[in-house]
């Protein structure tokens, strides 16, 4: 692009862009990274500089930019229907998308409800789980239980889900407070600050699902659902649980006789090794969220998950929810696109592949003097910044030193995010090289020393 070109696209930009949780004025006054193209893993800026796409787009990236099938997919959906809604209206590539989704999910969840983002395939199910209790004469079953800090969306519904009982109650939920139903929180899975105060991994019996269980034992007739994202909560700080954490969180859940919701928006398509995160304990949840990386990043589309007990409870209702572009034909067929070459390339083999490398290289990382701790799993990954490792002190919030850490890697061809708690967040797509993996780390460890001074 012309330098007259990118300067005319920055100043258009400042005066009438508007981004998703930027701060605008910092943003404006600086450079914009203007992405205009991208090839693989790799996003290339206005000026011809090539970055390395360390987050896969928030996790959308699964097979790579510029792959043909999907955008022959689309062309080919265009060419026969643009749109059709699925508004008392069929169509074959949503019909065909829910049976490969109820083939490929934990086994009983056979209905599938389309949406367009991860927010509102979670505000989804947040409708179908109340709605599920009204069908069966408990509406008094209107609360929800969250495992705190845990992120489901951007909408008020999902927003609610930051119980304000939580030990992490922020600054999402109070902005919008007035707005917000109210809902509880029990205990993450935190290793590293463990909530019920125990010091290792070898002490653990799993004491942090103590609180669901209080919760439930307590309020349980007026639970609808108990909402997880299953083994990794990854915008909370990548929180990972230890093994076993989900299945006995989904135990709890299914003998107090509420339901369970799996939100895999980010977890799904082998992020975390299995197709889906809840595979990997035997869990099936009573509904289950997917989004993202479903269309391989080529479109948005989301979807509801439901076991056929919870559907055959709107046998004699109806479910008053959904909007024009649920189950839009061009998501649905790049979306079935997207899972022929899951299938034919084996993603799950190539993240573990993938993953196996990020854990060796991360191993480096856990001697540097203001890394307090790295968590992983499968192709989600963070690095805790402490000011002191001894007592496990953050850094000054104003000293912004993860901020500045991604900004470096930036600066230096990488992206990566920082997540509050000063986590540095890594979601490499399963097609990323191993070489580029290895880009990809090394541009962020040497990041880490130079802004930590080590
Ligand atoms: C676990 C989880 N659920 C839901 C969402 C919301 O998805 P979207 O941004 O597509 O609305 C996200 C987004 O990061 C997520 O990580």
């Amino acid at each position: 692009m012309e330098k007259t070109d990118v300067d005319r696209l920055r100043a258009l930009d400042r005066q009438h862009m508007w981004y998703p949780w930027t701060p605008m004025a910092e943003w404006m006054a600086r450079d914009q990274l203007v992405v205009e193209r991208a090839d693989g893993c790799w996003l290339i800026d206005a000026d011809g500089k090539r970055y390395l796409d360390g987050r896969s787009s928030m996790g959308m990236n699964l097979h790579g930019h510029g792959r043909t099938e999907l955008v022959e997919a689309l062309v080919a959906q265009a060419r026969k229907a643009g749109e059709t809604t699925l508004y008392r209206v069929s169509h074959p590539a949503a019909v065909e998308l829910a049976a490969r989704l109820a083939a490929m999910a934990p086994p009983g969840l056979q209905r599938v409800f389309f949406a367009e983002s991860g927010s509102t395939a979670v505000e989804t199910a947040l409708k179908a789980a109340y709605a599920y209790w009204v069908a069966k004469g408990q509406p008094q079953r209107s609360t929800f239980v969250s495992m705190a800090g845990g992120y489901h969306g951007e909408t008020l519904g999902t927003i609610s889900l930051r119980g304000e009982n939580g030990e992490q109650v922020d600054m999402i939920r109070k902005t919008y407070e007035p707005l917000l139903f109210s809902s509880l929180s029990f205990h993450q899975p935190n290793c590293y600050r463990c909530p019920a105060g125990q010091s290792s991994d070898t002490d653990c019996a799993l004491e942090c699902t103590e609180s669901l269980e209080d919760i439930l034992t307590r309020e349980k007739d007026r639970i609808a659902a108990v909402i997880v994202e299953p083994r990794v909560q990854a915008l909370a700080g990548v929180i990972t649980a230890p093994a076993g954490h989900l299945a006995k969180v989904a135990e709890i859940t299914r003998r107090h006789g509420v339901l369970l919701i799996a939100d895999e928006v980010l977890t799904g398509w082998a992020r975390t090794g299995t197709t889906f995160s809840c595979d990997a304990e035997g869990v099936t949840p009573d509904l289950m969220t997917v989004g993202k990386a479903l269309t391989g990043g080529y479109l948005p589309l989301s979807a509801t998950l439901a076991t056929e007990q919870v559907f055959e409870a709107f046998q004699e209702s109806v479910f008053l929810s959904g909007s024009t572009y649920s189950g839009y034909a061009l998501g649905a067929a790049v979306a079935l696109a997207s899972l022929d070459l899951f299938e034919k390339e084996d993603v799950p083999a190539r993240a573990n592949a993938l993953a196996d490398v990020l854990a060796t290289e991360l191993e480096p990382f856990r001697a540097l003097t203001h890394v307090g701790d790295v968590r992983q799993l499968g192709l989600i990954a963070g690095v805790e910044l402490v000011a002191d490792r001894e007592t496990r002190t953050p850094y000054p919030p104003q000293e912004r030193v993860v901020d500045r850490i991604c900004t470096l890697a930036r600066d230096n061809g990488v992206l990566v995010n920082a997540v509050p708690g000063d986590v540095i967040t890594m979601l490499p797509s399963p097609s990323m090289t191993h070489d580029d993996l290895r880009f990809l780390t090394g541009t962020l460890y040497r990041a880490i020393r130079e802004v930590t001074g080590e």
